[in-house]
């Protein structure tokens, strides 16, 4: 039997998917003299140069391709195992720490009240707000995971969809172009509009749509919270969009949803973590969860 340890093919399984020692370290919290050393010691268990260095580039040997998709098979393996281990045990302990987009608190929290259900154990922190304080906490990078309607430009992020997330054109049921189909950008582009605080990421997203067709629009009111919004517009002050979820938990056929060209925008959820980021097993277990469970909601 070879010996090799499971901490040196889960180096190598890096340092082969990224093709670059620095890159590993920085994965896996390593020195790269550390990486270095791991990678040495395996290429002599196997016997075999596992990488080559052509100038500044690394490349994988004959030997290399091969040991790198044995080693993913049993690095799954392993992972596989764990999640097995834990799904059967519940957490014990741990905690986990999310910052959602204001909009998502419509329904985060019943996705946590499930979790916690499920594992007792678990310490859950929820910290809601808007858009530029949730990319903000991001680049610094101190929570769990990251829960917004767009994932950053710019930023090295991992980020993965796991919930539709609809964005409507909401009015009062009396409004005159409730019941009308396919309403032109241009028709509602001239009725008075709600917006929600720059910054905000539904706000984002329907000015894009209306620049995108030529259209500014210039919102007779700016109100800070689906809720002040979703309010603004019973009292007949304009229209707005807003998300699917935030209407949840209202009556069928106290709003009026507006059939107008361009909308629903689809957007998704995403779960967002810094690129590289080791997650906790408390974090990968909740990552699991959403995308088994969140797509249920
Ligand atoms: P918001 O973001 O709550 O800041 O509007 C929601 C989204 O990005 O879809």
């Amino acid at each position: 039997m070879l010996h090799l340890t499971l901490r040196q093919l889960q180096v190598f399984e890096s340092a082969a998917r990224h093709l670059s020692l620095s890159r590993a370290a920085e994965e896996l919290h390593l020195s790269q003299p550390g990486v270095s050393m791991q990678l040495k010691k395996l290429a002599e268990a196997v016997g075999h140069p596992l990488l080559e260095q052509t100038g500044k580039r690394i490349n994988l040997t004959e030997q290399g391709q091969e040991l790198v998709s044995t080693a993913r098979e049993i690095l799954g393996a392993v992972v596989r195992y764990e999640h097995s281990l834990v799904a059967r045990r519940g957490l014990s302990g741990g905690s986990l720490r999310i910052v959602a987009i204001t909009t998502a608190s419509y329904f985060v929290p019943r996705l946590l009240g499930e979790f916690s259900k499920r594992h007792p154990g678990v310490k859950v922190f929820l910290r809601v707000t808007n858009r530029e304080q949730v990319l903000s906490s991001l680049a610094a990078g101190l929570d769990d995971l990251y829960i917004l309607g767009q994932p950053p430009e710019g930023l090295a992020v991992t980020a993965i969809p796991f919930l539709k997330n609809p964005l409507v054109v909401l009015a009062a049921p009396d409004h005159p172009l409730a019941g009308h189909k396919a309403i032109p950008v241009a028709r509602l582009a001239e009725e008075p509009w709600l917006l929600r605080e720059p910054g905000s990421g539904t706000r984002l997203a329907v000015e894009r749509l209306f620049a995108d067709r030529g259209f500014q629009l210039s919102p007779r009111m700016e109100l800070g919270s689906n809720e002040a919004i979703k309010q603004a517009v019973l009292a007949g002050l304009g229209i707005s969009v807003v998300s699917r979820h935030t209407l949840s938990l209202h009556a069928p056929g106290q709003f009026a949803l507006l059939d107008a060209e361009g909308f629903p925008i689809p957007r998704q959820w995403y779960a967002v973590y810094p690129a590289g980021r080791q997650r906790s097993v408390v974090a990968r277990t909740f990552l699991d969860f959403l995308l088994s469970d969140g797509t249920r909601l």
